[in-house]
């Protein structure tokens, strides 16, 4: 049966031997994937100048393969301007190269990493590299916009190369990953290069008509050197060659033309160079015949051959019918009598004042073209000429060669059929025969095999449990339902998609609409300069889903009268706003029962002022009025609260609780563990047990924002605030504050990043999800066991931080843990490692963090 299945594939070896079905390449049907998703192209002809990682090598870089870590990954971020990183292809022959696809890593979810420009080199020989240029002479090309989605382009004009190369193009420095595929055909001319006199202009009716060749890619002067271009494309130019079909160009796009005013000698020489030594059989040449404009095609022809390294004396003269009366272009075919030659050398002599010529093409040996459209599997082919299809085109012989090449091949398969069928018969005579002798045999050897599996089995009990987590580091970890990814949340955000009537304010929908047109931000863009909100402190991450959910609901903020408030002290500031400490006069009015009656007194009460800038920016205004959104929705024990605003008038307010004791680092590095040393030197002190309370207090606060798929991205113990009774709520003004500058590392003046708290792919790849704040509990807890005496890796720099976190990528065990602190018992030290794995779905949740630290005795 095998054997069978193999007739199809034998039928592809057969049609190009015998089918003579097309002579020229057609750019609307030249669209086949080349082999980077379909596996023809090996490994080895695919390269890159760098990798992130063995995981992410240039083998990787094929579109829609997710193997190894999803894709190719240069070793370091794209810088703009520089182009130093690229994914090479060898395609081992030259090809005709219509389309690219390029795709980002995706990685099952976890990658979010894509070019969203790139420019494309190629080269014929592997040694003069062409950047490539649209019809208008731009080299970039738009990339993707997510890490998922495949998009296509069409290459115009069309290239003939043999090595291509993809180079990531970035405004600002990103992490790019790609994969990709190319879209063509074998390059059967063979064509190397051809070499003729430029181009000329022609003054047409008061117009000018340019018939330089305008995609040629090799040195232009006096003449063109070295390349291919306009000849080459694919694309024939009309009748009238002061329109163009599809371009919206000058006139005479589409021919290079002559006149013989310059060429004493009445022809016009081209010299064609080709890969190798060609059996040639025909040169068509697509010419121009507007004769009432003194455009003719050529009188007459004379090509010489060479072979080796001298011109064949005898040359081929030909002389075609010149037609006075239809002015139509047409493909002039000149039969070349199967002369073998690596390079040929044509003289077109005029037949009239002025030769258009759009394209010429070879037929040698026996190779054609195919005729049946095959798209690439990623999209439908658009073909990109509707008009003059050089499909139409096939000579009539060509039918009755293809009628007795059908025959044949029918009587071939005939026999083979007979061949095969007579084999399988044999065999299995032959089988049956070998089969009784055998039985004994394969029997003896099954046991033996059955003994080894088991002795096996028995003695390493050990080995299967290291192979899953090996297979677990190959895998790339796809994220679970918990965790969103960010891209799709943010398109999905009603603040993006559509204006909403809440907050009550009119500037509210206003600017959210305004929002709508920026489009949807990426990667890093979207999350870590958003991380810092326009106040200078952090602002949440909220799912799309949650914000719906929500939506329904009235936002019970009121109003609170400005003059109530009594400024104390600045808190901290940011681009747009700063934070203030205030005491607020009668705020028990605006706060709700069950949340009132903890504040008994009518004492004027701490509060935290959020202020935005009067002159602070639409945006500005539309991303704080989204924070007001977001904060008047949480209500919990353990998480700050928004108590009111002042949004009636400029500046815009946020008045949330604050805590007297302040945050919780400060707290913390004003106190000793309750030791001897402590005893001695009288120094306020906490215990064990409190220290545990309160981290209880934070996991149960993250627990109630992780319900709601809340993000905080920035927990840290500067972010928790201290009241009465070792009382805890998580705040977000960490970020805002010149005393924690320190902790955050800027990167390029764009954004500030609190690397030291950050999980791995927060850092390298832009990802904030419930278990990066999981990974920040760890940190966070870490530091109220130590008091806060240190940085968490104080022995490390913030570059040497970030290197650390590509050690937790690669997991090669060389990355570094936070060490154990001294008053931290190890099942508490177990806790803090499970949120520091690797993978984000082996990390505990905050419900089971939570969990543990209720559990664990004090
Ligand atoms: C013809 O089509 C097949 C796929 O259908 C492709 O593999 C092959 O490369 C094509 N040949 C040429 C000359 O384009
Ligand atoms: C061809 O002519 C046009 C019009 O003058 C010009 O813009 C273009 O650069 C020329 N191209 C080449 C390759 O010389
Ligand atoms: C160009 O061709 C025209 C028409 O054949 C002819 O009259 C004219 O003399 C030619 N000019 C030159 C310079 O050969
Ligand atoms: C070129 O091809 C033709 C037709 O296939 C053949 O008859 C001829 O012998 C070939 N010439 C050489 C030099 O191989």
């Amino acid at each position: 049966m095998e054997r069978l299945l193999e007739i199809p594939r034998l039928l592809f070896l057969l049609l190009p031997l015998f089918g003579v079905l097309k002579s020229q390449v057609n750019p609307g049907v030249c669209r086949y994937p080349l082999g980077m998703s379909g596996g023809q192209i090996l490994d080895e002809d695919i390269s890159a100048s760098s990798q992130w990682s063995e995981s992410t090598a240039a083998r990787y870089g094929r579109l829609d393969f997710e193997e190894g870590d999803g894709a190719w990954c240069p070793e370091i971020t794209v810088e703009p301007d520089s182009l130093k990183e690229f994914l090479q292809i060898d395609l081992r022959s030259l090809h005709f190269i219509t389309l690219v696809g390029t795709q980002g890593r995706h990685a099952g979810g976890i990658g979010n990493e894509f070019a969203q420009m790139y420019k494309i080199k190629y080269s014929r020989d592997g040694s003069r590299w062409i950047s490539w240029r649209n019809r208008q002479g731009k080299q970039i090309i738009e990339g993707n916009r997510n890490a998922y989605d495949i998009v296509l382009k069409d290459l115009e004009p069309p290239i003939i190369a043999r090595f291509v190369r993809f180079m990531p193009v970035t405004d600002h420095p990103m992490n790019v990953c790609m994969r990709v595929e190319l879209y063509g055909c074998e390059w059967l001319d063979g064509l190397v290069s051809y070499n003729a006199p430029a181009g000329q202009q022609m003054s047409f009716k008061g117009q000018h008509v340019y018939l330089n060749d305008s995609v040629y890619d090799g040195a232009v002067g006096y003449s063109m050197t070295e390349g291919l271009g306009q000849l080459t494309d694919g694309m024939c130019g009309l009748d009238d060659f002061t329109h163009s079909h599809v371009y919206s160009v000058w006139p005479g796009y589409d021919y290079v033309g002559w006149t013989n005013e310059s060429f004493p000698n009445n022809y016009v020489e081209i010299m064609f160079e080709f890969d190798r030594t060609r059996n040639f059989t025909t040169m068509k040449v697509h010419c121009n015949n507007m004769f009432t404009h003194r455009v003719k095609t050529f009188r007459k022809v004379v090509c010489f051959f060479r072979s080796e390294s001298d011109w064949e004396p005898a040359p081929v003269s030909f002389s075609p019918v010149t037609d006075d009366v239809n002015p139509s272009a047409r493909f002039v075919t000149v039969s070349l009598l199967n002369h073998m030659a690596s390079a040929i050398k044509c003289q077109y002599y005029f037949a009239d004042v002025w030769m258009m010529f759009s394209e010429i093409t070879f037929q040698s040996d026996t190779a054609v073209y195919n005729t049946t459209l095959a798209p690439p599997k990623t999209g439908p082919p658009t073909s990109t000429q509707p008009g003059d299809d050089p499909t139409h085109k096939i000579d009539d012989s060509n039918t009755r060669i293809l009628i007795g090449c059908l025959v044949a091949i029918i009587f071939i398969l005939v026999a083979i059929i007979v061949i095969i069928l007579w084999r399988q018969v044999w065999q299995k005579m032959l089988e049956k025969a070998s089969r009784r002798m055998l039985d004994d045999e394969l029997t003896a050897s099954l046991s033996i095999q059955s003994e080894t599996l088991t002795y096996n089995n028995n003695n390493n009990s050990s080995s299967p449990s290291e192979q899953e987590s090996n297979s677990t580091y190959e895998r790339i970890f796809p994220l679970g339902p918990d965790y969103q990814e960010p891209s799709r949340l943010i398109r999905k955000l009603p603040e993006f998609s559509q204006p909403t009537e809440e907050a009550g304010t009119s500037a509210a929908s206003k600017s959210s609409q305004a929002s709508t047109q920026e489009g949807v931000p990426h990667y890093a863009e979207a999350d870590i300069v958003n991380l810092q909100g326009v106040t200078g402190s952090n602002t949440y991450a909220v799912p799309a889903i949650t914000m719906d959910l929500l939506s329904g609901k009235d936002v019970a903020v009121e109003e609170f009268p400005r003059k109530l408030l009594t400024f104390k002290e600045k808190l901290g500031e940011g681009q747009f706003g700063e934070v203030h400490l205030c005491e607020a006069e009668g705020m028990q009015d605006f706060m709700d029962e069950d949340f009132a009656s903890e504040t008994s007194d009518s004492q004027p009460m701490l509060v935290a002022v959020k202020m935005l800038r009067a002159d602070a920016n639409k945006n500005a205004r539309n991303d704080f009025l989204k924070e007001i959104k977001i904060m008047s929705r949480l209500k919990d024990p353990n998480i700050i609260r928004l108590l009111a605003v002042c949004i009636c008038s400029d500046p815009l307010c946020m008045i949330t609780e604050y805590m007297e004791n302040g945050d919780l680092n400060q707290f913390l590095s004003r106190h000793e563990p309750e030791d001897l040393m402590a005893l001695l030197s009288n120094a306020p002190t906490v215990s064990y047990s409190n220290l545990k309370y309160m981290a209880t207090q934070i996991a149960s606060g993250m627990k109630y924002l992780s319900s709601l798929n809340f993000v905080h991205r920035d927990l840290a113990t500067r972010n928790c605030l201290v009241g009465k009774n070792y009382t805890i709520k998580i705040a977000d003004f960490g970020m805002s504050r010149n005393l924690y500058s320190g902790d955050y590392y800027r990167i390029q003046g764009r954004a500030v990043l609190p690397i030291r708290w950050m999980s791995w792919e927060s850092i390298l790849l832009g990802k904030f999800t419930t278990a990066s704040d999981v990974w920040a509990f760890g940190v966070t807890l870490w530091e109220t066991l130590t008091f806060c005496k240190e940085q968490p890796y104080s022995q490390l720099t913030d570059e040497q931080v970030i290197e650390n976190t590509g050690e937790f990528f690669r997991d090669q065990k060389r990355q570094i843990y936070l060490p154990q602190p001294a008053i931290c018992p190890d099942a508490l030290y177990k806790l803090m490692l499970s949120c520091w794995r690797r993978n984000t779905k082996e990390r505990p949740s905050f419900q089971e963090i939570h969990r543990t630290l209720l559990e664990c005795p004090d």
